[in-house]
């Protein structure tokens, strides 16, 4: 089974309306950015409604829209732009009239959406519309400059027939367009953007009859933190998960799940090629059953003996046919101190580095929400992570392999 997380998940976006007829194109664009899984509110200029109904708008992003500094004049409501612009990670003005682009040159406030712009903490980007010659005139040429110059995107305008009969450029870029670009701003501003990453986690499960099998107490909490926590940093992350009863982590780009070590072993091999970076942290059963039946063994007809086969290592395949661009890390999971076994892993898989957790430190390992490990890299240098959250940790891990590993 797979399952996919929305590009844009949880990321939040402003999405500002200016009097232009392209203004009937921003409904298309609202849509588009929640089918991509943003959560988008709406704020129109007084223009922008002559040409698109606020409750058009509404309907699609299923939340009021703004426009007015008060909801409700008379019962002394007012809109607050302030926590408008601290609640965006990136506020949209499609389309941006050459009026628009003008006021937030200079600073204007005289309505709802510039005095948003105005407080935004969020970064901002622009999709101008207007006539050919607007577009062309120095003053805007030059406004979109120091827009731009002051960190603002600038999403360039189509050329073709414009609203008042002439042919140019100046046409609002199509929603699809934009919402490619927010996209692309989420991507390239994080530290791990365009880097594909791969992530085992979890268990395997080898199944001895219909209803049981040879398993382990992995929970998948520190794979799953893992992944999160790369997606957050841009990566375009896979996650294959043995049987757990995780929730996929936002922004995870896609999840596949297996139950035994075999399938495990496949859903890795179809993809490892095309990654930039791997992190085994399944714990996978070395051992399966090499006889299991269809029905439920009962007290009569139980094997005398259960025999054993050996199951793939995934990890030395991995590693095995690792490229010179491509990085590998795994986990070893000991019950005594641990460290030659796990630099005897770090050698046979040919790792970059390898996570090393013992049972014998409490808090660690298996099922619970906090782990202790050290980092061994390939270089023989060791980094002493405390006891912490899972999550905390993996955000530590993916920095640490930002600059040690992907750098
Ligand atoms: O899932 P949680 O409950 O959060 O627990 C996290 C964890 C304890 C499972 C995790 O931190 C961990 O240590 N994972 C690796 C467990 C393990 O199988 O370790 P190992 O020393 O047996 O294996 C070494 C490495 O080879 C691991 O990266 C493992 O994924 C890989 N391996 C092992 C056997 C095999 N047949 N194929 C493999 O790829």
């Amino acid at each position: 089974m797979e399952l996919a997380s929305p590009p844009l998940s949880e990321r939040r976006i402003v999405l500002g309306i200016t009097g232009s007829i392209a203004a009937y194109k921003s409904a298309v664009l609202a849509r588009e950015l929640k089918r991509r899984g943003a959560e988008v509110r709406v704020v129109m200029t007084a223009g922008a409604t002559e040409f698109i109904t606020p409750l058009t708008l509404a309907t699609l992003i299923d939340r009021p829209v703004h426009s007015d500094f008060t909801e409700d004049e008379h019962a002394g409501v007012w809109t607050n732009h302030v926590e408008l612009g601290v609640w965006g990670d990136l506020i949209v003005v499609a389309p941006a009239t050459a009026n628009t682009l003008s006021a937030m040159v200079h600073g204007q406030c005289e309505n709802l959406l510039q005095a948003v712009l105005l407080s935004a903490r969020c970064p901002v980007a622009v999709a101008p519309a207007m006539d050919l010659d607007m577009f062309t005139h120095a003053s805007t040429q030059d406004n979109l400059r120091i827009l731009e110059s002051r960190g603002v995107d600038i999403i360039d305008p189509g050329t073709g027939p414009l609203a008042s009969g002439l042919v140019g450029k100046g046409r609002m870029a199509e929603p699809k367009d934009i919402a490619d670009q927010v996209e692309a701003h989420f991507q390239r501003t994080l530290p791990w953007s365009h880097k594909r990453v791969l992530i085992t986690a979890g268990p395997t499960q080898e199944p001895l009859d219909a209803v049981r099998f040879l398993g382990n107490r992995s929970s998948g909490k520190m794979g799953f933190a893992l992944a999160s926590a790369f997606a957050d940093q841009g990566a375009l992350v896979t996650l294959v998960a043995g049987p757990v009863s995780l929730a996929t982590p936002e922004r995870v780009h896609r999840r596949i799940d297996v139950s035994t070590a075999v399938e495990m072993n496949n859903a890795v091999q179809t993809c490892w090629a095309d990654m930039d970076m791997g992190v085994a942290c399944a714990a996978v059963a070395d051992f399966r059953p090499t006889l299991t039946s269809d029905s439920k063994w009962h007290r009569a007809n139980m094997p005398e003996a259960i025999t054993l086969e050996e199951n793939p290592d995934i990890l030395h395949g991995m590693g095995q046919s690792k490229s010179d661009a491509q990085r590998l890390v795994g986990f070893a999971l000991e019950t005594d101190e641990g460290l030659d076994s796990a630099k005897g892993k770090l050698v046979r898989k040919n790792l970059d580095a390898i996570v090393l957790n013992t049972l014998q430190d409490n808090g660690a390992g298996f099922a619970v929400d906090t782990n202790k490990v050290t980092v061994l890299n390939k270089n023989g240098q060791a980094l002493k992570f405390d006891l912490q959250a899972k999550d905390e940790l993996a955000q530590k891990l993916v920095d640490l392999w930002r600059t040690t590993l992907i750098a």
